[in-house]
This record gives structure tokens, C-alpha cells and sequence, in this order.
């Protein structure tokens, strides 16, 4: 069901590479509720070709940007507001990419230049989306800016390696550029700390299944889908969210609150573990 929550709002979306992706799902939202907007991703992903579909299904364009590249990104900008006529009134920063977890290097000997190239795709690239949004009068007063995270960056979970250090800083910079973003433009900038998914980025990380299947059975409400975070990122660019500012909010079936469950200890139990 549609309520017009993104009537005449014009976004940019980063991050939809196939009909999995978590930004796949907030585009077909946003198209639902009344949103133009424009399509990014890298180069390389655009390869792939599956946005193509996305972008008829949604009547949008695509424009290819590296989000660690500044001049590609404003470039990007100019085009899309261009392209919608305007300032823009929601971005999606949806991006997120280890060349340390996709080899499968253990983390106490993790490879710098890999770690370096996991911050600025996963992290700093936040920074650079709104530096420059900033620097060009982009986005419109009481815009939102929402990237996604995942509670590796509070607490262990031993295999997301170099990420956990990419999703903590980009929730920093989520509070920080917030701070100064607010202050100048009220733009609103939030982090959606989103349950394990199934898409290309998720099932990168090493025993993702289990992991998985883990935080469903610790969840009350079981994992959150892509869709159900689509729904989240469409409140948060929505004027209904409009004194939200600065904060990671947790779309994780309430995984982020919990200890250990029966489902859990049943399962332990089930498989003898329990004595
Ligand atoms: N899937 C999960 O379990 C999960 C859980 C919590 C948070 N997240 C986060 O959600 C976000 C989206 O990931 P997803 O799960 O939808 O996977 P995905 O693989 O579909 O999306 C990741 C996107 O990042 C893009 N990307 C990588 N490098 C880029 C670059 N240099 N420039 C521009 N784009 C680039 C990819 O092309 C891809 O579209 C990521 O930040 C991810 O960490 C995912």
C-alpha cells in the first residue's frame, strides 16, 4: 500500500547492482511513493547490466559514479539535478565493498592497501557524497541522506573483518557531518544498521549462511528483509522523520537487544552441545 510519502521529492540512489540489493528494493519503494530520482553505481557494476531493468521499471536514468572518485561524483550531481530539475531531496548511500573479506584474508593479517581501499569504498565515500554535496548546494533544506550499517560495528562478529572498522567509522561520520550538515542546511543524515541480507556484499562475508540462520533464531521478530528495510529508508526521507537526525537505527528484528534465545538454546541443546 502507497501513501505519497515521496511525492515531488527528487533522490539519488548508490547501490543497486541486481534484484537483491538492499538499494534495489528502497528504489522500487521510492518509485511507489510518488519519488523521481537518478540510479549510480560504479563503472564496473554497471557492466552487469540488471539496473538497466531497474531504471524502465522505475522510469529513471543511470549514471555510472565511483564513489571514492570526487569529480565523478560531482559530476553526478550536476547531471541529476539536471536530469530532475532541482535540488535533490534524498540520497541513498548504499555501498559497501572488502577486497580483505573477498579474499578470505584473516583479519590479524590483514592487507593495508586492502584496508585502505575498504574505508574509502565503504566509509569515507559517505564523507565524500556529502562534502560535495555540500560544496555544490545539492541538497535541499530539511534533505536526508541514509547509508546502511550493521551492528559489526559495535560488537564482534569475527569474520566481517576490516567492515566492522568501516561500519564504525561510517556511523561516525554519520554523527559528525550530521552535526555540520544540520547546523548549515538541516540536512538529516542516518545510518539504517540493517539485519544479514542476501545479496552480493552479504553473502561475500565468510559462513554467511550460518550467520545468518544465527540471527534469525536470536531475533523475536526473525531477520529483516530488504524489503522491510526499504520501508525504514522510505520514513527516513519522508517529511515524517524530519527532526531524525545523526542516528543508527537498528532494522534487525530486535537481534541488537538480545542475549541468547530459547530458539538458540533448544538448537544447542538439539545437537548434543548442551551438556
Ligand atoms: N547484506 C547484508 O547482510 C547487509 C547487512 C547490513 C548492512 N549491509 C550494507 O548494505 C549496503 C548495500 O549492500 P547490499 O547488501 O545491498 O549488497 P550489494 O552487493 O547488492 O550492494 C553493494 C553495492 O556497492 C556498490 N559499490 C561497490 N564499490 C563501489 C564503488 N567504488 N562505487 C560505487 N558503488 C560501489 C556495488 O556495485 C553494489 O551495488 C552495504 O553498505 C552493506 O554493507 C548489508
Amino acid at each position: 500500500m502507497a501513501y505519497n510519502l515521496l511525492k515531488g521529492k527528487r533522490g539519488i540512489i548508490f547501490g543497486a547492482l541486481d534484484e537483491n540489493s538492499i538499494a534495489w528494493q528502497v528504489a522500487l519503494k521510492a518509485k511507489e511513493e510518488g519519488a523521481k530520482f537518478v540510479l549510480s553505481n560504479s563503472p564496473i557494476a554497471l557492466r552487469k547490466k540488471d539496473i538497466f531493468e531497474l531504471a524502465k521499471t522505475t522510469e529513471s536514468q543511470v549514471i555510472a559514479a565511483d564513489v571514492t572518485e570526487v569529480s565523478e561524483l560531482e559530476d553526478l550531481f550536476e547531471e541529476s539535478m539536471k536530469i530532475l530539475g532541482g535540488q535533490i531531496d534524498f540520497v541513498l548511500h548504499s555501498v559497501g565493498m572488502s577486497p580483505n573479506v573477498r579474499k578470505n584474508i584473516p583479519y590479524p593479517e590483514l592487507d593495508y592497501d586492502y584496508l585502505m581501499k575498504t574505508l574509502d569504498v565503504s566509509a569515507i565515500s559517505l564523507h565524500k557524497v556529502l562534502s560535495v554535496a555540500k560544496k555544490m548546494d545539492a541538497i535541499s533544506e530539511w534533505g536526508s541522506v541514509v547509508t546502511l550499517s550493521y551492528i559489526a560495528s559495535q560488537r564482534v562478529f569475527s569474520s566481517y573483518s576490516d567492515m566492522s572498522q568501516a561500519k564504525a567509522m561510517l556511523e561516525s561520520i554519520v554523527r559528525q557531518f550530521g552535526y555540520h550538515y544540520g547546523i548549515s542546511k538541516k540536512v538529516r543524515i542516518n545510518a539504517v544498521s540493517q539485519s544479514p541480507t542476501k545479496t552480493t556484499a552479504g553473502t561475500g562475508v565468510s559462513g554467511f549462511n550460518a550467520f545468518y540462520n544465527y540471527a534469525d533464531a536470536m531475533s523475536p521478530l526473525g531477520n529483516a528483509d530488504a524489503s522491510s528495510c526499504s520501508d525504514v529508508c522510505v520514513f527516513l526521507f519522508s517529511d515524517l522523520s524530519r527532526m531524525i537526525t545523526m542516528q543508527t537505527i537498528y532494522n534487525d528484528g530486535g537481534f541488537s537487544m538480545m542475549g541468547i534465545s530459547n530458539k538458540l538454546i533448544q538448537q544447542y541443546i538439539d545437537c548434543g552441545c548442551g551438556e
